[in-house]
């Protein structure tokens, strides 16, 4: 049987989600593919239907589509229905269940890189819908002192009510002279290699950027001479997809980092 998989987004020009399926379908020993679909709003309905007509097995799902996705759903597992938003389409026999695997990536990239949250001052950058994938790690590995910083003040509020209203809220351009252990960057400010603001707060222990191009991104740049750990968003990227892949065909995949480290960045 041949396992069909695949991404709808848009824009996908620069999507390195086939590369990774394709080598992980090879290393299951599985026979299939994985294909992008750079689809508009208005194609959504159809595609979905063309996917359950041709039988695929799972899609993932990305911008601007996340939360769209939902309205196709049977069912939503805990992961999706925490965050509100769904980046696994998996085609059952009981219809289309959506999950959420940004969370296990989000979890994993801090895990690999031996950084944990847990009563430290942590500062969330951005309240978008990469951020969403935070906020379940944080309510178990707890910070001592929560922020959320972003440009529109309104959706830092809307994010902070999934961690129970106890995160601190500001504007990015409030944040100078503080603080903090551990920064996260969920905004996509630098995603095209711009340089990034600098606020002017202080970072003591961790920056972490869900971008991950180039390898030190205008994020990280910024923190490089202090001595601080530098993650950038790669191991996010591999672990979602394995977390997808292991609810598509019930391979537990060990991703070698190594081995994407040098594909990606060579
Ligand atoms: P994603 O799904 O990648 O998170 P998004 O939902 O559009 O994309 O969120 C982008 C995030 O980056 C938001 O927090 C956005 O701030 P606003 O909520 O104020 O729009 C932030 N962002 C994007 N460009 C920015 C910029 N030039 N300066 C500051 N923040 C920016």
């Amino acid at each position: 049987m041949y396992t069909n998989l695949g991404l709808i987004g848009n824009p996908l020009s620069h999507t390195f989600s086939p590369f990774i399926h394709n080598y992980f379908l090879y290393k299951a020993g599985i026979c299939g593919g994985y294909t992008c679909y750079d689809i508009e709003s208005y194609e959504l309905e159809d595609i979905i239907l063309m996917f359950q007509r041709y039988h695929f097995t799972g899609v993932n799902v990305t911008v601007p589509y996340k939360q769209a996705v939902m309205n196709y759903c049977a069912e939503l597992d805990i992961t999706a229905q925490n965050i509100g938003a769904v980046n696994t389409l998996h085609f059952t026999d009981n219809g289309i269940i959506g999950h959420n695997t940004d969370i296990f990536g989000f979890h994993m990239m801090l895990e690999t890189s031996a950084v944990n949250t847990a009563n430290k001052r942590v500062l969330l950058l951005g309240a978008g819908g990469a951020s969403r994938a935070v906020i379940p790690y944080l309510t178990i590995n707890r910070p001592d002192y929560f922020v959320i910083a972003n440009r529109t003040v309104e959706k830092a509020q809307d994010l902070s009510l999934l961690y129970d209203n106890k995160a601190d809220i500001c504007k990015l351009d409030e944040l100078k002279g503080l603080e903090f252990d551990i920064v996260i960057n969920a905004t996509s400010m630098g995603v095209k290699g711009e340089p990034y603001t600098d606020y002017g707060f202080t970072i003591k222990e961790a920056a972490v950027d869900m971008i991950y191009k180039p390898k030190i991104t205008s994020f990280l740049s910024l923190y490089s001479k202090n001595n601080i750990k530098l993650v950038n968003g790669l191991p996010m990227l591999i672990y979602q997809a394995a977390g997808s892949f292991n609810i598509w065909t019930g391979c537990d995949i060990t991703p070698d980092m190594e081995y994407f480290n040098k594909a990606v960045y060579k």
